[in-house]
């Protein structure tokens, strides 16, 4: 697996692929690679001739106080997982690769970042959709891929594909659970077992909550129950439990067709989201 440092050398070496005729598909990361990302890899392969990858962990993303500095890093052990899944190519950028002395551009979706996550981290969504932009405009992907855990995050980012005419078509992957149901996540690695166990109560509350709307229980009761659900299990804060139009992310007074349910909350001093088709 080739790795490459700057914008041009991950043009120039999909440019090449691309000339070839081969179909290639991308998988943007910030690292912590866990079986989730490699279900990516394997998405992208299932499509693709080609899968390429990416590392950088955004400051952007990241509000003053959150864990950016504190964020896991291990890029040998992330390309030897990616290498072994089928990576062709690795683009680990640093912050001077990324953003340029000078640098002086954002990219902000209007409504989508408004609401959910982006009404607790106001501005992480822009970050995300600018480093996204970056990303695919050197990546010249035909595919890029995003995993489902971060719902509103890949809505913003199909929604900003066609608007601003990327030509990279986004592809949403299952989220992956460990067999006690919890969304792989690289957060989880900062979960002390007792918060570990805690945090369970997260997709058994979406679960509880899609079983109770699929037998008919009206949807506010189903999920006051939920974020108490959450607040009983010893979360510290519940940001929210709501069911919303899976594109739109507008909130729905009922049940509908593309409905996801979506729940986040922070157990011990981490944040955790997870989300489900109803
Ligand atoms: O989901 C992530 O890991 C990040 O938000 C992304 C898409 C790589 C942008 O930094």
């Amino acid at each position: 697996m080739q790795i490459v440092r700057t914008p041009a050398a991950l043009t120039a070496a999909v440019e090449a692929w691309r000339r070839d005729g081969k179909r290639v598909a991308f998988v943007p990361t910030m690292g912590a690679l866990h079986a989730g990302h490699l279900a990516l890899v394997a998405e992208g392969l299932a499509r693709a001739d080609i899968v390429t990858a990416s590392i950088f962990v955004n400051p952007r993303q990241f509000a003053p106080g959150e864990d950016l500095s504190r964020y896991p890093r291990d890029e040998a052990g992330d390309a030897a997982k990616l290498a072994a899944a089928g990576c062709s190519l690795l683009y680990a950028p640093d912050l001077a690769a990324m953003y340029p002395s000078g640098f002086a551009s954002f990219v902000r979706v209007g409504g989508l970042p408004d609401v959910l996550c982006g009404a607790v981290r106001p501005g992480h969504f822009d970050g995300v959709a600018t480093v996204v932009t970056k990303l695919l405009a050197a990546a010249r992907a035909d595919f890029a891929i995003f995993g489902e855990k971060d719902w509103q995050q890949l809505a913003i980012v199909k929604r900003m594909a066609a608007d601003l005419d990327l030509g990279t078509e986004i592809i949403g992957a299952p989220i992956v659970r460990d067999a006690d149901g919890l969304a792989l996540s690289s957060r989880n690695l900062y979960l002390a077992p007792a918060d570990r166990a805690r945090a369970l109560a997260l997709p058994k509350a979406l679960v509880d909550a899609r079983t109770q709307l699929h037998t008919g229980e009206p949807l506010a009761a189903v999920l006051a129950e939920g974020s108490l659900a959450l607040a009983r299990a010893g979360f510290a804060r519940v940001d929210y439990f709501e069911l919303v139009d899976g594109e739109t992310l507008a909130t729905l007074a009922a049940p509908a067709p593309g409905a996801r349910l979506m729940a986040a909350g922070v157990v011990g001093k981490t944040r955790l989201i997870d989300n489900m088709e109803v």
